[in-house]
C-alpha cells in the first residue's frame, strides 16, 4: 500500500504514557524537555534537534515540522506524555529506512529526571507495535554507542537481536580506558516481534 493511504492512529496508550505525535502548541512542553536535557543529551545525541532549541518559538516551530513531517509519513516523531502529571517524560522516533522494503529503525530519549523508571522501554514496545502493525515493518533496527549501558539494556529488554559491533568507531566518546567506542547494532524481524507478548495498550485511530 502506498504510504500516504495507511491509517495510522493518532495516539496510543499504554499502562502509564500517552503517546502520540506532536502537534501545533506542543512548543512550551517540548522547550522545557529540552532545556532540561541538553547535558542529558550530548555525550550520545549529537545530532538531536532538541540540543538545538534556544526558545520557545523555536521549540514551537519544531513540533509544526515534526508534525508535518508525520503527516508526509517521512519520519515519525512521538512525544510519550505521563498520564499521572500531564507531563512530556519521552521522546520516541521511528524513522524510515527503506519504504518499499518496509524498513524502520527506532530511536528515543528519556527526560533525565525520568530515567530508571520504565518510560522508555513502554514506549519502545508501543512504537514496536506501530512499526509493525500499522507501518507493515518487516525489519526495525536500533542502535547504540558501545558505552551506552542503559541504551543497550533498554534495547535488550525490547527483544531486540545484536547483529553487529562496530568497534573504536567513535573517536568523540572515549572508554574508560581512553580508547575509542564503537556502536552496536541490533534488528528484529516480523516472525521475532511477531514471537514476543504483545503489549497491553489502547490504539485510538
Ligand atoms: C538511554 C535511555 C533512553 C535509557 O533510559 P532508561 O530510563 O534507563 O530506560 P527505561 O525507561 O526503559 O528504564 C529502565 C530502568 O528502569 C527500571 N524500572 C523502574 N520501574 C520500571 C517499570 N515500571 N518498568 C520497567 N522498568 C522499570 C528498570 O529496572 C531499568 O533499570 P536498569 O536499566 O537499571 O535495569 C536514557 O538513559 C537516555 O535518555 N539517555 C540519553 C539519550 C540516549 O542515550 N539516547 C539513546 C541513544 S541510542
Amino acid at each position: 500500500m502506498h504510504k500516504m493511504l495507511l491509517e495510522l492512529p493518532d495516539r496510543l496508550e499504554t499502562e502509564r504514557l500517552i503517546i502520540r505525535p506532536y502537534q501545533a502548541g506542543d512548543g512550551s512542553a517540548y522547550y522545557r524537555l529540552a532545556q532540561n536535557n541538553k547535558a542529558h543529551l550530548l555525550p550520545f545525541e549529537e545530532g538531536n534537534p532538541a540540543l538545538a532549541i534556544q526558545t520557545e518559538k523555536d521549540a514551537e516551530i519544531l513540533m509544526r515540522e515534526f508534525h508535518a513531517e508525520w503527516v508526509c509519513r517521512n519520519v515519525f516523531f512521538v512525544g510519550g506524555w505521563e498520564k499521572a502529571t500531564g507531563t512530556l517524560v519521552v521522546q520516541l522516533v521511528i524513522s524510515v529506512t527503506h519504504w518499499d522494503w518496509r524498513q524502520f529503525e527506532i530511536g528515543y530519549f528519556v527526560d533525565k529526571d525520568h530515567e530508571g523508571q520504565g518510560f522508555v522501554s513502554e514506549g519502545v514496545r508501543a512504537m514496536l507495535y506501530f512499526a509493525f502493525e500499522c507501518l507493515g515493518a518487516q525489519r526495525v533496527s536500533a542502535g547504540c554507542n558501545d558505552t551506552n549501558v542503559r541504551s543497550q539494556h533498554v534495547i535488550e529488554r525490547s527483544g531486540f537481536t545484536r547483529e553487529a559491533h562496530i568497534r573504536q568507531s567513535r573517536c568523540h566518546i572515549r572508554c574508560e580506558d581512553g580508547t575509542f567506542s564503537g556502536d552496536y547494532h541490533y534488528g528484529m524481524l516480523r516472525a521475532e516481534y511477531d514471537r514476543l507478548p504483545k503489549p497491553e495498550l489502547v490504539c485510538q485511530p
